[in-house]
């Protein structure tokens, strides 16, 4: 006894001189910045995922990126291996391997897996354009297409998908004509809107597990609600498939934003997934990242026109990962490639070039958006952050 209050007395004066209780080495817990995203993420149930290439992952010389990909990230997203053109470039032949070796890294590193993406007007292959436009492929035989892909693709990845795309950027623009916003592109053009409807029906006949999902773009904020407004449209949209008993279980908001434009606050981004949830769906941000224009200053490396982008970066990606966390139903945080080394960014914007958009530079350093995703994961907690709720697929 006598033994145990003088290692206390000594412990507790200790303590009190440096602030910090005395632990053996070994058993030190890991500090905030030692720890991964992926750990900090857990204690809030909420899945921290990332786009990944299957070719970079499988470069044997660029080893940072798997590691990365493995070590930071409870969710992985194909970036391209299942899109159409990648999964069926040929009519009735499938080509998994690319989409397989994800789903293996996946198993092996305890991650979830995205599906991106059944429906898609975007990458899909020559020979069903092609068919459409010169009529070899009729209207009747492009539904029953697109049935028997559906049906094909959630068949062989059945169990070890937890969240679908089934519908992605089926809304038009503002910028678009009319302005009015509108369903478009290659499937509303050729079979019109109920296709929505058909292809999560036929993806939850095929998986009745997996969560599905409609996914979009420029749906982070809440605008006039006017016929302008796409996150008004979107709104509408899958609250009248709700409630026609269409079997969507969720809305995936990207969050692909610029620095450069007017952005917007975490309680206008929590809004909109409380509007969601609301509706009795699950939500994610799917495919975030925040980039920057590359003015030439920023090219030559002055730091007066770097940092500031930096900074607005690491805010965008805090405004959403707030909503996020102070929505129970955001099941899930991607960010759309992790490294400006392999970023769509700049091949895709040119005219201005633009990038700077991801967590970490070209060497794999961690970016101030990096850090300020951990801070926002590791400072937030009860009682205005609470563990997710799960979503139960929709029978
Ligand atoms: O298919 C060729 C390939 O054979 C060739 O080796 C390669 C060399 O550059 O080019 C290949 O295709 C490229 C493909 O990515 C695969 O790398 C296309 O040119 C390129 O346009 C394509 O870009 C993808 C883009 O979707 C296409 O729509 C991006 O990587 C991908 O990040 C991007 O992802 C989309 C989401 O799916 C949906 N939301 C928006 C997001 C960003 O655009």
């Amino acid at each position: 006894m006598k033994r145990f209050l003088t290692v206390g007395t000594t412990v507790l004066v200790l303590a009190g001189v440096s602030n910090v209780v005395p632990v053996n080495a070994e058993e030190r817990h890991p500090t905030v910045a030692e720890q991964s995203l992926r750990a900090l993420a857990a204690r809030h149930g909420l899945a921290i995922g990332t786009a990944v290439d299957v070719d970079v992952l499988r470069d044997a010389s660029d080893p940072q990126y798997r590691a990365l990909a493995a070590s930071q990230f409870s969710s992985v997203t194909a970036e391209n291996a299942m899109k159409w053109e990648s999964l069926e470039p040929t009519r009735g032949t499938y080509n998994w391997g690319p989409a397989d070796e994800l789903i293996d890294f996946a198993r092996k590193n305890k991650q979830q897996v995205r599906g991106h993406v059944l429906v898609w007007q975007n990458q899909l292959p020559t020979w069903l354009t092609q068919g459409v436009g010169d009529g070899t492929i009729s209207k009747a035989q492009l539904r029953d297409i697109l049935r028997d892909h559906i049906t094909a693709v959630v068949k062989h990845f059945k169990g070890k998908i937890s969240q679908w795309d089934v519908v992605n950027e089926a809304a038009s623009d503002p910028w678009d004509t009319p302005s009015s916003i509108h369903l478009k592109g290659f499937w509303a053009q050729h079979l019109g809107p109920g296709y929505l409807a058909d292809a999560f029906r036929w993806a939850r006949a095929a998986d009745p597990n997996a969560l599905l999902f409609y996914n979009d773009y420029n749906i982070e904020a809440f605008g006039d609600r006017g016929a302008s407004d796409k996150t008004w449209y979107v709104y509408n949209m899958v609250r009248q498939l709700r409630a026609s008993g269409v079997p969507i279980d969720g809305v995936g908001s990207q969050g692909h934003l610029g620095t450069q434009y007017g952005n917007f606050d975490a309680f206008q981004a929590l809004e909109v997934l409380d509007a969601f949830s609301d509706l009795g769906l699950a939500t994610a941000f799917t495919e975030v990242d925040a980039r920057s224009q590359m003015t030439d200053g920023v090219r030559a490396g002055d730091s007066n026109e770097i940092n500031p982008r930096l900074q607005a970066s690491a805010s965008n990606y805090s405004v959403l990962l707030q909503a996020c966390l102070a929505n129970r139903h955001c099941l899930s945080y991607t960010v759309w490639g992790f490294t400006d080394r392999h970023s769509w960014v700049p091949g895709w914007f040119t005219d201005p070039p633009e990038g700077l958009a991801t967590l970490y530079d070209e060497s794999y350093r961690p970016k101030r958006a990096y850090n300020t995703v951990k801070a926002d994961l590791a400072f937030s907690g009860p009682p205005n952050v609470l563990p997710r709720i799960p979503q139960k697929p929709r029978r």
